[in-house]
């Protein structure tokens, strides 16, 4: 029963992996995307993407960093997956689900779901890359368009040797805000034999009870419900566990939005600190009321240093 923290490109970087995993509950976090086009990435790009790396591959509270690549020549991922493995990567994960025009014009992310057999040469050539004892994971959507293809593309992506699948389970057409399907991670667990990790709307610990019971799946990814709620992790663990947990309030939540934001003082300009304080209040607002009324008061401010004593 394994609760995994979900890529979000532009929203889960290196800093909200430290703060998140530090409240604890998760096993394990997935890098942003790191897009492979056609030559050997550079080694800082994927320290650029995962600063962790220079720490073993795992954030300060000890947990794993698997690093995602995105593309859709299977020769290329293949040296890039081994340069991350390399590099200290515990584990490598497949993009196959990511929405964007331009990505899915260059043959990378859900486009390439319409064929399981690029799915399965992609996932061939990386596992055969990287030492048998890096597990190579996938994550993919139900489809492009529509479900045809759900069983067959997770098939594929056994059979190419993959140690597991996370399934977000929407298609791309179903775009973010389409309710997740959890019925068909249940047809595609049931006819895999690796673990599936069920992906998609899991935002409570009620969420995550209903999620398992009908998709029958172990293991869950949690992706804005992370954000919403910094300690869904750990309130899932603990009743998993059966452990008594107070999940946190917004005298908790604030100071986290302070130590993002001055842990980026040295290298980020103020201004962008105040962009990323602000999109986390959005989300925070989903579930306390207190984000709402804290961004109201600094909605109209720019830089981060102007908004420190509101936060
Ligand atoms: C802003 C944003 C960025 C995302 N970036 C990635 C990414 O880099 N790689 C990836 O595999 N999925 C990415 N996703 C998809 C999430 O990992 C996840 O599959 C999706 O949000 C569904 O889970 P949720 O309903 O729990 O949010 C992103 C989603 C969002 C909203």
């Amino acid at each position: 029963m394994r609760v995994m923290l979900a890529p979000m490109e532009g929203v889960v970087d290196h800093r909200m992996r430290g703060i998140l995993t530090a409240i604890g509950g998760y096993h394990s976090c997935v890098s942003e995307f790191i897009r492979v086009t056609d030559q050997p990435l550079p080694k800082k790009v994927f320290h650029r993407i995962a600063p962790e790396l220079n720490d073993g591959g795992s954030t300060l509270s000890g947990t794993p960093v698997v690093i995602q690549l995105l593309g859709g020549h299977p020769e290329t991922m293949a040296i890039n997956a081994r340069k991350a493995a390399d590099l200290g990567a515990p584990a490598i994960d497949i993009n196959f689900g990511c929405p964007s025009r331009l990505v899915n014009r260059k043959a990378g992310g859900a486009v390439l779901l319409k064929d399981p057999t690029r799915l399965y040469a992609i996932v061939k050539a990386v596992r055969l890359a990287v030492a048998a004892h890096i597990p190579v994971t996938a994550k993919l959507r139900l489809g492009y368009e529509n479900t045809d293809l759900a069983v067959d593309n997770a098939l594929a992506v056994q059979e190419a040797g993959a140690d597991s699948i996370t399934v977000h389970a929407r298609t791309r057409l179903d775009g973010y805000s389409a309710p997740a399907r959890w019925e068909w991670l249940a047809r595609i667990n049931e006819n895999t034999a690796i673990p599936v990790v069920a992906n998609g709307d899991i935002n409570s610990v009620e969420d995550y009870l209903r999620c398992r019971q009908i998709s029958g799946c172990d293991d869950i990814m949690i992706g804005r419900g992370a954000i919403t709620k910094p300690d869904l992790a750990k309130q899932i663990r603990c009743h998993q566990q059966g452990v008594d947990y107070e999940p946190m309030g917004w005298d908790d939540i604030r100071p986290l939005l302070l130590q993002m934001g001055t842990s980026m003082e040295d290298d980020v300009k103020d201004r962008h600190i105040g962009m990323r304080i602000k999109q986390w209040l959005v989300y925070l607002k989903r579930d306390y009321m207190e984000a709402q009324h804290c961004f109201s008061r600094i909605r109209r401010i720019t830089g981060f240093s102007a908004m420190k004593t509101i936060l």
